[in-house]
């Protein structure tokens, strides 16, 4: 018989919603009668259990309730009816950079964090070194971290996490911020977690990734459980439900995301202007055309180029590399300037994503939002996707003594 992790029973968590739209006089006049809020179940009535060493895959739309779930198993939020029961010690991964101090260094964060997880001094003290070689932060450990990329802060914060020596840990959608080595770490840990018996409830909209290591799935829809099982059936039937979920706009481009902001153009030019062909060790702009309905504050745009082998080659973003874009009205662009790129000479393709500050929750992703070619530059190019000048010095003599 298998013994149960986290128990999850008819859990519903209610969310207050506050309509501010329409600050009219007839509209002050009519709420002295009708209430200014309404309640929003972001869940409704889950029941399951999480196996006790199961690596468990929580999936569904944008605002399906999975980082809610998650909340409440790791104790941050009470449902508001029914119950959770986790049955060992849990640690819980949920926000890029939640409980780091910005002003702090690396190394008092990873005290503070360790002790809010749980951990005794001592305890943080004999893992240090653990944490930050896992991390792999080294250089910067005595920096503020406010200054750490976010894939640093995670890869920090996930040290702590699995340091913790959790018996539960709740990861949520963090894996897809590090870069692939630091994804094949984390596989790897998550692969010894479950040798050694523990259990790892993992948020990602990533398929392949909880294809390549779940082997439970629970699947949310507008806060009510679709489906729970063997992880393989729930993917496929959670991914064929999400195929119809892109909408296509004039040009034929799919879209994929919740649609607060989003992407109605994407432009790739020379730094001399969009007529003039892009040449291998000149600079690029990629101009990202938006739209939004309402008001957004503080999103991040991110542009990503692919070969159109498929190959991941190259990303950006305004997280990471930009501005706070502060709060954006109506339409219009934000322009990225890479210079003298090392493309070589070939076709590319834009990905174009538009999230929340956070870059938790995704707006908008337009995997094909434009194409461009790259000619050579000054250089001959031989082969290969990235091309830089290089330069080869005469041949030196080297005597060899006798033997
Ligand atoms: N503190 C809050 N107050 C009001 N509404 C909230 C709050 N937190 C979440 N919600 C709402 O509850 C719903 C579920 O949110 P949740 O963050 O759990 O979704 P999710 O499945 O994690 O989505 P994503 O894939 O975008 O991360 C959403 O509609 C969200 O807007
Ligand atoms: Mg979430």
């Amino acid at each position: 018989m298998t013994t149960t992790a986290v128990a999850v029973e008819h859990v519903s968590k209610k969310f207050r919603v506050y309509h501010e739209r329409n600050q009219t006089l007839k509209s002050a006049i009519m709420r002295r009668r009708r209430s200014v809020h309404e309640d929003f179940w972001a869940l409704d009535d889950v029941t399951f259990d999480i196996p006790e060493g199961s690596t468990f895959a929580l999936v569904g739309d944008n605002g399906s309730g999975k980082s809610t779930l998650l909340k409440c198993m790791a104790k941050i939020l009470y449902p508001n009816k029914g119950s959770i029961a986790a049955n060992g010690k849990v640690a819980a991964l949920l926000e890029v950079g939640s409980g780091f101090h910005p002003e702090l260094s690396g190394r008092d964060n990873v005290y503070l964090n360790g002790s809010i997880l749980g951990m005794t001094r001592p305890e943080i003290d004999r893992k240090f070194d653990e944490i930050v070689d896992f991390s792999g932060v080294e250089e910067f450990i005595d920096q503020p971290v406010k200054n750490y990329s976010s894939g640093m802060y995670v890869r920090l914060g996930f040290s702590v996490a699995i340091n913790v020596d959790p018996e539960i840990l709740l990861v949520d959608e963090v894996l897809a911020v590090g870069d692939a080595a630091f994804q094949d770490k984390c596989a790897e840990k998550f692969a010894q977690f479950r040798r050694e018996g523990r259990t790892v409830v993992v948020v990602s909209h990533s398929m392949p990734q909880l294809r390549a290591m779940a082997d439970q799935a629970a699947w949310l829809q507008h806060g009510k459980l679709m489906e729970v099982g063997e992880a393989g059936g729930v993917l496929e039937r959670y991914l064929d439900s999400t195929r119809g979920s892109t909408r296509l706009d004039e040009q034929g481009r799919s879209h994929w995301g919740s649609a607060e902001m989003v992407v109605e153009d994407v432009e790739v030019m020379s730094s001399e202007g969009p007529t003039r062909p892009i040449r291998s060790g000149e600079d690029l702009t990629i101009r990202v055309h938006y739209r939004v309905e309402k008001p957004v504050t503080d999103p991040v745009i991110g542009v990503g180029i692919e070969s159109t082998d498929g190959t991941y080659l190259w990303a950006s973003n305004t997280f990471d590399h930009g501005p706070k874009l502060g709060t954006v009205r109506g339409r219009g662009y934000v322009d990225c300037h890479a210079p003298e790129v090392a493309f070589a000479p070939g076709n590319y393709v834009v990905i174009t994503t538009l999230t929340d500050s956070t870059t938790q929750h995704v707006y908008d992703q337009v995997r094909d939002s434009a194409r461009f070619a790259v000619e050579s530059g000054k250089q001959r190019w031989w082969g290969g996707y990235i091309h830089t000048e290089s330069r080869w010095q005469a041949p030196r003599h080297v005597e060899v003594g006798p033997a």
